[in-house]
């Protein structure tokens, strides 16, 4: 008997590693041959830990399982789900980048390459560096850490430079609050990471790559560490990638846990033993990059899509998708909702569908009052913008940004204009201090809606243009982005900078 029991730290927090042990234990009571396997989440988090039981006749799911359930779920007596794939959940997703997330123990290599891993990079193996990037530009490939930048286009700017030494850098200090989808794949599946980038090192003529990990991840950097030390082991990483004839090796390093350093050039001076300060753009990373050479600085979720990219091929990734945003969005769902989660879908769903069907709407069960799409610096999106497809084209026309792709969800029950103050608080917090709109702004903006919530209505005016200044005016996106929330809750919910100075009056 096969027991998957995920390693993922959503699960563990909610008690994998104790379920895990309890099995091992009641099994070794019982006599019973177990094999415990740890593999990824399959990211439906209300239901962690999530067990999958393989009796032999394919693998059974039961959640979430707790140390109490462990006698009955050998006696085949706890109630199960089916299979994940019944799970309407899960059932509904197209999985791409996280087709094996979950699926396979995240560092067996013969697993990964028995369900389609490494036949991307093989297939890269044998092409050109430029038939490689007009391979990634052919699917419409854009920057999944926030921005969308069309990812064959950075590409071929760090190919086209000319240096003798250049790097792919993996910008992995997923800070966002309410992502975690980098943390994910890292955790469930790191070798598609790992072939997402060796195919960048060959794309454009890279030999080397770090990923920049955040420190709050432990799990995730023991899982990346170990995969990388075996992916070296194999042939997949060293002086002859996948029998290119071609070299590419990479590092783990771990970042200190500023926001700030995922932003692409701060992250650069952090990865170069630097204050994570953000650097004036230009002179862009694609060309002066990691330690001034040419640098491709790309996302996890960008890097380990890119595997399916060349295994499929461009087109079929391109055809899932709606206008210039092609392919698939790894949605993360949070916040106060009945089923938080990992939920990849073509991009096009609506941003109603995703609320009240996929995540079923409110845990509280009161009214969806707004949503934050994109992390910290994204907008609140009131319900009147439920119809809006998931797509970077269609959020940016209604104010908003797509982001990372994380969705929080809140209830009527919250003060929209606490929510625009913490904006600015964690604005004061991490900005760099480089720039005076952001540094000075920050603050200013937390005294303004301060003033505001006393019931100095004529201060709003002040907060509009104080947030027209950050926007123009910051180096970087934490102060440059950070109006998108403030002035979202304002628009959107203006009685709630309002209440308090009728009350007064
Ligand atoms: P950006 O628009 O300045 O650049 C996007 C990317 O394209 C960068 O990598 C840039 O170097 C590259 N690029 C631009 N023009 C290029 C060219 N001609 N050739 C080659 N490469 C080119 O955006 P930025 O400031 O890098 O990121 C802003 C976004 O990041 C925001 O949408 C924000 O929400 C998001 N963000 C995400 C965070 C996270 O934790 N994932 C944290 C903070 C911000
Ligand atoms: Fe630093 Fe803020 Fe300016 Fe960005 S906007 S450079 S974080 S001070």
């Amino acid at each position: 008997m096969k027991i998957y029991v995920p390693l993922d730290s959503a699960a563990k927090a909610l008690g994998a590693d104790e379920v895990a042990e309890a099995i091992r234990a009641e099994a070794g009571r019982r006599g019973l041959a177990v094999d415990i396997v740890r593999n990824g989440s399959r990211g439906m988090v209300w239901l962690e830990p999530l067990v999958e039981v393989d009796r032999g006749s394919g693998r059974e799911a039961y959640g979430p399982v707790s140390v109490a359930d462990v006698g009955a779920l050998l006696d085949g007596t706890l109630p199960s789900h089916g299979t994940v794939e019944d799970i309407p959940f899960f059932a509904r997703q197209t999985r791409l980048t996280f087709q094996r997330c979950g699926l396979v123990d995240p560092l067996d290599l013969d697993d990964y390459r028995a369900h389609g891993g490494l036949a991307g990079l093989y297939r890269a193996a044998a092409m050109t560096g430029a038939a490689i990037v007009e391979e990634v530009t052919a699917s419409g490939l854009r920057g999944r850490g926030g921005a969308g930048f069309p990812t064959g286009i950075k590409w071929k700017t760090v190919l086209d430079a000319k240096a003798e030494q250049k790097y792919i850098v993996c910008n992995a200090d997923e800070g966002d609050s309410g992502t975690f989808a980098d943390r994910m794949i890292m955790e469930g599946d790191p070798f598609s990471l790992i072939e997402g980038m060796a195919i960048a090192g060959l794309g454009v003529g890279a030999t080397k790559g770090y990923v920049y990990l955040r420190s709050e991840y432990p799990d995730a950097i023991d899982v990346m560490r170990a995969a990388v030390r075996i992916a070296r082991r194999e042939g997949v990483l060293g002086p002859n990638v996948a029998g290119s004839g071609r070299a590419f090796d990479m590092e783990i390093r771990v970042g200190a846990g500023a926001y700030v350093c995922g932003e692409e050039t701060s992250l650069l001076n952090s990865l170069e033993g630097k204050r994570g300060t953000v650097r004036a753009k230009p002179p862009l990373p694609a060309l002066e990059g990691f330690l001034g050479r040419p640098t491709v600085v790309n996302n996890v979720i960008s890097l380990a899509t890119v595997p399916v990219i060349f295994e499929k091929g461009a087109q079929a990734y391109a055809d899932f998708g709606l206008g210039r945003s092609r392919g698939t969005v790894t949605l993360q769902i949070a916040g106060n909702v009945k089923r938080g989660g990992l939920f990849e879908t073509a991009f096009g769903m609506s941003l109603g569908e995703a609320v009240e069907e996929i995540a079923g709407g409110t845990a509280s069960g009161r009214p969806v009052k707004a949503v934050q799409v994109g992390g910290p610096l994204g907008a609140y999106m009131p319900r009147e913008a439920f119809d809006t497809p998931l797509s970077y084209e269609d959020f940016d026309a209604k104010g908003g940004l797509i982001g990372h792709a994380g969705l929080v969800v809140f209830d009527d029950t919250t003060d929209m204009l606490k929510m625009a103050r913490f904006a600015m608080e964690f604005c004061a917090i991490e900005s760099c201090g480089k720039c005076t709109p952001c540094r000075i702004g920050a603050v200013r903006g937390v005294e303004t809606i301060d003033r505001i919530a006393r019931g100095d209505g004529a201060a709003a005016a002040l907060l509009t243009d104080l947030c027209e200044t950050m926007r123009d005016g910051s180096l970087c996106a934490l102060g440059g982005f950070t109006p998108f929330p403030v002035m979202s809750a304002l628009t959107h919910f203006p009685e709630d900078f309002t209440t308090v100075k009728e009350a007064a009056e």
